[in-house]
């Protein structure tokens, strides 16, 4: 390794372009070297490493690895960096099995020579690593640093001479493809739990990954009926006489040869021979691999035939299909690998022996004397080496009229020669449909109801692609979200936190690393804006010109990385894929994923200057994670005002997001007022939503130290008002009326008019549930003096709209004092301007507080209808507070209309979920009771009537809430003449002595009709 590196200059030269990668690490050495290079004169020594060493490098490059460094007695290389392939495990591991046989043939030459011991260990590892340069300047190295590395160094420790071990991550990648025994489980240095080992025993069975799928037993065919019917309507033209050629085209995963595959087995189950082959990833270096591959299958060659058998099989065949072949057997035989040794070959260029095995091929394949229809299936194209690609393209321009069926397939990236030749028809295979998805999931997880719901996430993820839906699938159950067996789990985790399995994260990584470095860098920049991305965005945060861009995208698109999802007005871009977009945000390096996300937070505020508070939320998610925490503490704040009364849950999780910023922000001004305001505000929210009492403490303690160190009387007054005198307090009216006035008091010293309404807005509540109506009159009055008629004052503090909710206070009081058509005409001009100004939450109120009076006067069904609407529009805004309210005024009118058993429901619920949230019951707790004895007596159930009604007078009486004891004094009377109970007399004498105190006449009103019936009855 290189030394004298000051920690200085590598941080300096670390370049962005550095990358977070999937790869296999793999790390060579001569075993016992030090104890060999003692016997040894070091000039001879030295030769012989460097032989070693080149044997190691070839070996690499072989299969396109990259040797990352020597080590002074052995290498590391590096496979999948730094460009990806999808299968970095196996080309590893074929590395090593090349390795140890180049390695063990030179060994045996110098047991013979200078009668040296000397062999080779292997250590193989998988994972990510951080990749890129590093160093100083002109010195710096491309290089692979991470924890994969160290445990592959110590894989290579553990390995006996002459071996290579692979720790599980390896394995779980090549398994199927490399032979591997088990050693079992390992105790690793550095490794937080022991890691399983193999030892590479040989190349396996399987040659792709439907080979894989099909040891693991296949899942069942979906889908693809259009797609088999035009490969059966080739079939029968090839039949005919009139030969075709099909290209079936789709990326990775998406079904290719399972496709193939399937319509193979139909073409045998037909009577008819079906030969296939397929080019290799790692095969482009190995010329006319499938070819050959094609040829074997043609004239039944089985790996262990003797080379004279081999022979006799070609030449039989040959000959039978037209005897003059003759003449070629020779090339042939050379061709497939058994040269005869009574006939030598004329030497030939290898382009003239291009040109002969070529027309060999087509030869073959179209003779004379065939009369049976051959299907030739030949997979994978992409990866096909020049040879065998310029013999399909001869072979496609010969096959018009003979009985020949060529179906191929490859991805999107390569682009056929023959695109155009009249034979050759492209066959585009889209991913799996919905319907099509589900059946798969079905029959790869099974039936369990807790795996209803599945479907919708698992397609959007894969968006129907089968290897990623099948790859999900088997790893959500080895990670433990799923239980049980293939076909039968159970989920037992919620999905939506996993990450992309390493099997299709190779896979789309390789495929990115494709791109070109503008397109891929580009691609990076979008996955960290979003899901969708607009190209001018997009441009500004990469910190392109539009035109430089529109190329680029071009190519994106064209690849199928991103699709258009708007043109006009503005371009927009979108992931085809999400799980690209995760690929491609997890390759990049933290540091300069940051900067992007703050580019592109700046990115929008400067395209979007009239979208600022729409967008703040997600502006603040970028400068977050940009790590300008400050803006992001900005961002949130103005996104949860913007959210506010409207969506309360928002709100106030945003709110708590400020909190959690400002806490990292400097000291300084700024910093006090986003931690003061966010916590208030959190603490304005949590009388509408509920919040545990230890949380809502503790926000108030902090905001009571940062406002009193501040001296900021204008906090101080709302926080009075927070804690002590806002709806939900569980306290006596007197103390909340108390609490109330020293709100007041401190805004009026604080000064500014909109706090003075805003609060006062608030704090009179506490006199209406107290039903002291002359002291509500007294201070609404004051609000409406500092407001004149600007219904905008005091907007946005506490409430929305203060005015409208003051006047909606007006109507009760009149409604009180029995003044029900005025009531009635203040109640719509509330609701009228709470609508206009933009506030449903005030809204929400006065069109329940509207429904009650419309019921009061005798518009039963018309207030009915209009509370169970307030309760639907209410439940949008998912708070519980006005949630609460809503339903007691639907129960209410619910039991005014005589429907008993609906007005129960709607009160428990209301009374369920206040409860819920709150902890508590409320100070309408005795007000909802009482609207329940009603409807219980409605309902001939007299005695818990009685129960509910004692129990509610109690507590209106305990909390002094004298605005609802009338009416629970009026309940408990009906419910104890219903019982014929004793006390009638005494507690309507009670209530109507309060209400002629309190000036509460509609309610007395009542009061003396109940009394008029009991004298009746009695
Ligand atoms: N229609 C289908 N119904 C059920 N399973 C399918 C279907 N198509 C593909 N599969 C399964 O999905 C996996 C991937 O399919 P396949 O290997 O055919 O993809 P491919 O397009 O050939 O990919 P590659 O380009 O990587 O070769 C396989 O396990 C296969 O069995
Ligand atoms: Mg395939």
């Amino acid at each position: 390794m290189r030394t004298g590196v000051t920690l200085v200059a590598v941080i300096e030269t670390t370049r962005d372009d550095a990358e977070r990668k999937q790869v296999t690490v793999l790390f060579a050495d001569v075993s016992g070297s030090m104890d060999l290079a003692e016997g040894q004169d070091p000039e001879e020594w030295r030769k012989i490493m460097q032989r070693f060493f080149s044997i190691l490098a070839e070996a690499v490059t072989k299969f396109e690895g990259t040797v990352d460094k020597f080590t002074g007695d052995g290498i590391m290389a590096v496979f999948g960096a730094p460009v990806a392939h999808e299968d970095h495990a196996q080309r590893a591991c074929y590395a090593a099995l090349q390795m140890l046989d180049d390695v063990a043939d030179y060994a045996a030459e110098l047991r013979r020579g200078p009668g040296l011991n000397f062999s080779t260990r292997i250590g193989i590892n998988s994972g990510e690593v951080v990749a890129g340069a590093i160093g100083r300047g002109s010195d710096s190295e491309y290089t692979a640093i991470g924890h994969t590395v160290g445990l592959a160094q110590r894989m290579e420790a553990l390995a006996e001479p002459g071996k290579a071990f692979v720790t599980e991550h390896t394995a779980e990648l090549a398994a199927g493809f490399l032979d591997l025994d088990d050693l079992g489980e390992f105790e690793i240095k550095g490794a937080s739990r022991p890691v399983r080992v193999f030892e590479l025993a040989g190349v396996g069975q399987v040659r792709s990954r439907l080979d894989l799928a099909r040891n693991r037993g296949f899942s069942r065919f979906v889908g693809r009926r259009d797609e088999m019917a035009e490969l059966q309507r080739a079939l029968a033209r090839a039949a005919d006489g009139d030969g075709r050629a099909v290209g079936i085209v789709a990326e990775p995963g998406v079904g290719k040869s399972r496709l193939c595959h399937e319509f193979s087995e139909h073409c045998r189950r037909e009577g008819y021979e079906v030969f296939e082959a397929q080019a290799q990833a790692h095969g482009t270096s190995s010329p006319y691999l499938p070819v050959l591959q094609m040829l074997r299958s043609f004239f039944a060659i089985g790996d262990a035939d003797p080379d004279q058998q081999v022979r006799e099989k070609i030449a039989g065949r040959a000959l039978l299909l037209d005897p003059e072949l003759v003449g070629e057997l020779p090339l042939l035989f050379e061709f497939l690998g058994v040269p005869d040794p009574d006939r030598s070959l004329p030497q030939l260029s290898a382009e003239a022996r291009r040109r002969a095995l070529t027309d060999l091929v087509c030869g073959i394949v179209n003779a004379p004397k065939r009369s049976r229809t051959l299907v030739l299936v030949v997979e994978d194209l992409h990866w096909i080496d020049p040879g065998s690609e310029s013999m399909m393209a001869t072979l496609l321009a010969t096959i018009a009229t003979t009985r020949t069926l060529l179906v191929v397939n490859y991805r999107p990236e390569y682009e056929p020669e023959w695109l155009d030749a009249p034979v050759y028809s492209s066959l585009p295979l889209a991913p799996l449909e919905r319907t099509d998805t589900g059946e798969l999931l079905r029959h790869l997880a099974g039936t369990d109801p807790s795996l209803d719901g599945l479907d919708e996430p698992i397609h959007e993820r894969t968006q129907g692609n089968p290897f990623f839906i099948e790859e999900l699938v088997r790893e959500l159950a080895e990670c433990g979200h799923l239980e049980g067996e293939r076909g039968a789990y159970r989920l037992i985790r919620p999905i939506d936190d996993h990450g992309v399995p390493v099997t299709v994260q190779a896979v789309l990584a390789a495929r990115i690393d494709r791109l070109t470095p503008e397109a891929k860098q580009l691609l990076q920049v979008a996955s960290v804006v979003g899901k969708e991305v607009g190209a001018e965005a997009l441009g500004l945060t990469a910190g392109l010109e539009q035109d430089q861009i529109d190329a680029v995208l071009r190519e994106l698109v064209g690849a199928g990385f991103l699709y258009e999802v708007e043109l006009y007005p503005r371009r927009i871009l979108a992931f085809r894929h999400p799980l690209t977009r995760e690929v491609a945000y997890g390759t990049q390096l933290a540091a300069s994923r940051a900067a992007t996300h703050a580019a592109a937070a700046r990115a929008m505020i400067e395209l979007e200057p009239d979208r600022h508070d729409e967008l703040a939320a997600l502006i603040a998610g970028h400068m977050e994670a940009g790590e300008e925490l400050r803006e992001a503490a900005r961002w949130s704040a103005r996104a949860a005002f913007w959210a506010g009364h409207r969506r309360p849950a928002d709100a106030l999780r945003l709110w708590q997001d400020v909190t959690r910023l400002a806490e990292q922000l400097e000291e300084d001004e700024e910093r006090s007022a986003l931690a003061l305001s966010s916590r208030l505000q959190q603490l304005d929210f949590s009388w509408r939503l509920g919040m545990d009492p230890a949380e809502a403490d503790a926000l108030a303690a902090e905001a009571k130290e940062i406002a009193d160190r501040s001296g900021d009387l204008r906090s101080l007054a709302l926080l009075k008002l927070m804690t002590s005198a806002r709806p939900g307090v569980s306290r006596r009216a007197s103390e909340w009326i108390a609490a109330s006035r020293e709100a007041i008091a401190l805004a009026d010293e604080a000064g500014d008019v909109d706090l003075r309404i805003a609060i006062r807005a608030v704090g009179v509540y506490a006199q209406m549930c107290a039903g002291d109506l002359d002291a509500v009159d007294t201070v609404l009055d004051e609000i409406f003096e500092l407001a004149g008629d600007d219904i905008e004052a005091g907007a946005n503090i506490v409430i929305t709209c203060p005015y409208s909710w003051a006047l909606m206070a007006r109507s009760i009081v009149l409604k009180e004092r029995d003044r029900l058509e005025e009531a009635d005409a203040v109640a719509g001009k509330a609701l009228h301007i709470a609508a206009t100004f933009g506030d449903p939450e005030t809204e929400s109120w006065a069109r329940g507080n509207r429904a009650t009076m419309m019921a009061e006067r005798g518009m039963i069904e018309a207030g009915l209808s209009q509370a169970q609407r307030n309760y639907e529009l209410t439940e949008r805004l998912g708070d519980v507070f006005s949630r609460a309210v809503a339903l007691t005024g639907l129960g209410l009118a619910q039991t005014m209309a005589g429907e008993h058993t609906a007005a129960i429901e709607s009160l428990d619920l209301a009374e369920a979920t206040y409860r819920e949230a709150m902890n508590a019951g409320g100070e309408q707790e005795a007000w909802r009771g009482t609207i329940k004895v009603w409807a219980l007596l409605g309902l001939g159930r007299d005695e818990e009537a009685l129960a509910q009604a004692e129990r509610m007078t109690a507590i209106a009486r305990e909390r002094e809430m004298y605005w609802q004891l009338p009416s629970a004094l009026l309940a408990l009377a009906q419910a104890r003449r219903a019982t014929c109970s004793d006390g009638v007399e005494e507690v309507l004498d009670e209530a109507t002595q309060l209400c002629n105190r309190l000036g509460h006449l509609q309610t007395l009103r009542k009061i003396e009709a109940e009394r008029g019936v009991a004298t009746a009855t009695s």
